[in-house]
């Protein structure tokens, strides 16, 4: 090993995660650092930047949905803090939502969803066809109604990722830019981790936040290492000519033959279009077929499109874990935590990971909040999957 540089958090991976961590952490006075080949790199440099806790709410995720909804609730404070602190306009804009249905069964499954949302008490309107059209012109006349959730807004993933790297460096955090190849354990405890160029980085205690990779490190024992996997997400990047007038004043979204489609309009022109969800392994490609799906759909709710300059393809991977939720705080072996397994919900759940965690680090202990989310949960079926 050619050196050993030591803090009190180590923290393995650079995305908006991994960094919305340490700067907490180095806020709380922890001497931290972040080991990522690319910081401000990762998922947030492919997501569209929903902060849809209300339009995304699904069946059997309502213990998600409030810490979602806690997210949310932080989010104006955490984004003002972040901007007056570095100057970056994060493109964070509280713009609202309009899901929309094209047709009979996207309509049924829309009152669906409005009934949950209602039961959940959340806060969401049912349109007719004609009241979307007047609020988004552009959209489709054959639209067949919609709800407009006000409280769903929309962020730029990767504003939010260079701001955090801002962040980090005047909280003093240390940035190594390498790949973590493996945990180093002594005595039962987790205690840094040793780099591709043979540093040992040691640490008082590391948090895993390195996304879909997050299973992947080696020297973690195995009824320790999340169960999250990669869910290959496609996006294509379109611009909006200013001369073309307004196109979108808000997020579009709809589910066109089953595949949900949203269109995010941002303040600077671009109209984001994602985005599909593939079990492909470690695979990245941008498909012919991908782009063909995502831009066929969104042509059926936003005929105008097809108009637009086309500036971007890309694909990324969401962290997914078995129960879609994340893996946050203390693990089994003393020293290692998790903040990762964010799967659809990465860029909403930034301000309250970085929270979380911080206070996990600070005191040992998850916040009341972010119980339901200990890594623990999975324990017993890792340890009944283990080979006799
Ligand atoms: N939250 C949007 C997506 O993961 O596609």
């Amino acid at each position: 090993m050619s050196r050993t540089r030591s803090s009190d958090v180590l923290v393995v991976g650079g995305g908006i995660i991994g960094l919305v961590t340490a700067w907490r952490a180095a806020q709380r006075g922890l001497a931290t650092a972040v080991v990522d080949p690319e910081p401000g790199g990762g998922a947030a440099r492919v997501a569209a930047g929903m902060l849809a806790a209300v339009t995304e709410l699904h069946y059997g995720e309502h213990t998600l949905l409030g810490l979602n909804l806690a997210s949310a609730r932080r989010y104006p404070d955490f984004a003002a803090e972040l901007t007056e602190l570095t100057g970056h306009d994060l493109g964070y804009r509280r713009c609202g939502t309009l899901a929309v249905a094209l047709d009979a069964d996207d309509r049924a499954h829309l009152r669906e969803l409005h009934a949950l949302q209602e039961r959940s008490g959340l806060d969401s309107q049912w349109l007719s066809g004609r009241e979307c059209r007047r609020l988004e012109p552009m959209l489709a006349p054959g639209v067949r109604g919609g709800l407009r959730v006000d409280g769903d807004h929309q962020i730029d993933p990767r504003r939010l990722a260079a701001a955090l790297v801002t962040a980090c460096e005047r909280a003093g955090v240390a940035v190594h830019r390498t790949w973590a190849e493996r945990l180093v354990v002594a005595g039962d405890r987790a205690a840094g981790v040793v780099t591709a160029d043979g540093t040992e980085l040691a640490a008082g205690q590391v948090v895993l936040a390195a996304g879909s990779l997050s299973g992947r490190l080696a020297g973690v024992p195995a009824d320790v290492l999340p169960p999250v996997r990669p869910v290959k997400g496609q996006v294509v990047r379109l611009a909006m000519p200013e001369r073309l007038g307004p196109f979108l004043t808000r997020t579009v979204r709809a589910v066109v033959r089953g595949s949900q489609v949203y269109l995010v309009p941002r303040e600077n022109g671009e109209l984001v279009i994602g985005a599909t969800t593939e079990e492909l392994g470690w695979d990245t490609t941008v498909t012919a077929g991908g782009v063909y799906e995502l831009l066929r759909d969104a042509h059926e709710l936003v005929p105008g499109i097809t108009e637009l300059p086309l500036t971007e393809t890309r694909a990324g991977l969401r962290p997914g874990s078995p129960d879609n939720a994340p893996l946050l705080g203390p693990t089994a072996l003393e020293g290692l935590l998790l903040a990762t397994g964010h799967y659809r919900n990465g860029v909403l759940l930034t301000p309250v990971t970085g929270d979380v965690l911080a206070h996990a680090l600070t005191t040992g202990e998850l916040p009341e909040e972010a119980r339901p989310f200990s890594p623990l949960r999975f324990r017993a079926t890792a340890l009944t999957e283990q080979p006799a």
